[in-house]
């Protein structure tokens, strides 16, 4: 997708280095950065340059290959693996490409190893394009039919960022509405997680502004009312990890959204690549919630008067607080899910069938 005129994706292999967007300093910089060790990766995954279930997935599996070339040797490969799995503990897409790299390296011959994990890494990001342009497709499908009885602007809230910045290109939760807006139906997008590290305004508001479609920043809390006021026509999220059963783990704030959405008929769609599945965890009280430093709470970034990146405490100095990222959405709150294979019930039985 776009920044400014230029189309980007979020991470690439160039000129022997892979290179990511630093996430961290958007949308006030924008600053390309070098991976040049596994240890870049893993710190880049851990800081959150880099963020979103798919682009972390597709990272650890250029940091595979970093470690491939830094040391091909079994332990360090096997160590570099597992402290990558660790950088964070939520989205799945983590483990998915390490296990796929481990997969794919292993009985491979020394000389071969660099090409092939470079290969391999290459593959897991261009899949992940193809399939979030299949979740566009498959959403622009629903928001059609929205847009067929409502004849006016479809308002969608979305929670996070789940956009193209949050994958290699397309987003998930943004794809369908990426793929309306080209096809010119009119659409407004509510963009929130404004707390706590306002992903929504930082990331989500930032990407819709450079594909020039029209969103609106609200406080996390004011989703509730526009849907009880009939402004908003349907909610569409992406997830971290998505349960067999049909139970969604997503950015701290999506259960509430859900709850109101459930209460008001408004229906409340979840997008995701099939990388995102967990096929094991069968009671979401097993997920691993990661638990940030409690600082990206207390405080906040911003542009002072004279255009520099500061940040400041805003909370009382001896307060505690608590910096949960994600939480779960129980399947019954979820209207449909939307996959690179298609739309089905957030259940099971679905779920089994469109991929097993
Ligand atoms: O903490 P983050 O920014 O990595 O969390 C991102 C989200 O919660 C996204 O909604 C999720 O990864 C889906 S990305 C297409």
């Amino acid at each position: 997708m776009k920044i400014g005129s230029k189309k980007y994706r979020t991470i690439w292999f160039e000129n022997n280095r892979v290179k990511i967007i630093d996430q961290t300093k958007l949308p006030h910089q924008f600053i390309i950065k070098d991976l040049k060790t596994v240890n870049d990766a893993i710190n880049a995954i851990k800081t959150m340059e880099v963020r979103g279930a798919p682009l972390i997935g597709g990272t650890a599996a250029y940091g595979m290959a970093l470690a491939v070339k830094e040391n091909n040797n079994h332990e360090f490969i096997k160590k570099s693996s597992e402290e990558l799995i660790q950088s964070r503990p939520t989205a799945i897409n983590l483990k998915w490409a390490v296990d796929r790299m481990m997969k794919k390296l292993s009985g491979v011959n020394n000389d071969e190893a660099l090409k092939v994990a470079l290969d391999e890494a290459k593959a897991i990001c261009e899949e992940d394009v193809k399939f979030c342009e299949n979740i566009g497709l498959n959403g622009l499908k629903i928001i059609e039919e929205i847009y067929n009885k409502k004849k006016d602007t479809i308002n969608i809230l979305t929670h996070c960022n789940a956009g193209w910045l949050a994958t290699i290109d397309w987003g998930t939760a943004t794809s369908p509405i990426y793929h309306a807006h080209k096809k010119g139906i009119p659409i407004h997008v509510w963009v929130d997680e404004t707390r706590p590290r306002n992903q929504g305004a930082n990331l989500t508001s930032f990407e819709l502004n450079q594909e020039e479609v029209p969103n609106t920043i609200i406080a996390d809390n004011t989703g509730g009312i526009l849907m009880q006021r009939g402004k908003v026509d349907m909610c569409i999220v992406g997830t971290d990890r998505t349960l067999s059963t049909g139970d969604v783990c997503n950015k701290i704030g999506t259960y509430l959204k859900a709850l109101a959405a459930y209460d008001n008929n408004v229906p409340f769609y979840v997008a995701l690549p099939s990388s995102t599945i967990d096929w094991n965890i069968k009671n979401f009280k097993d997920i691993p919630i990661e638990e940030r430093n409690s600082e990206e709470l207390s405080h906040v970034e911003g542009l002072d008067k004279n255009n520099c990146l500061q940040k400041v405490l805003i909370y009382p100095k001896e307060s505690k607080t608590m910096n949960l990222a994600f939480d779960v959405t129980p399947a019954k709150y979820v209207t449909k899910l939307i996959t690179e294979k298609g739309i089905c019930e957030a259940s099971s039985d679905a779920l089994q069938k469109m991929f097993k």
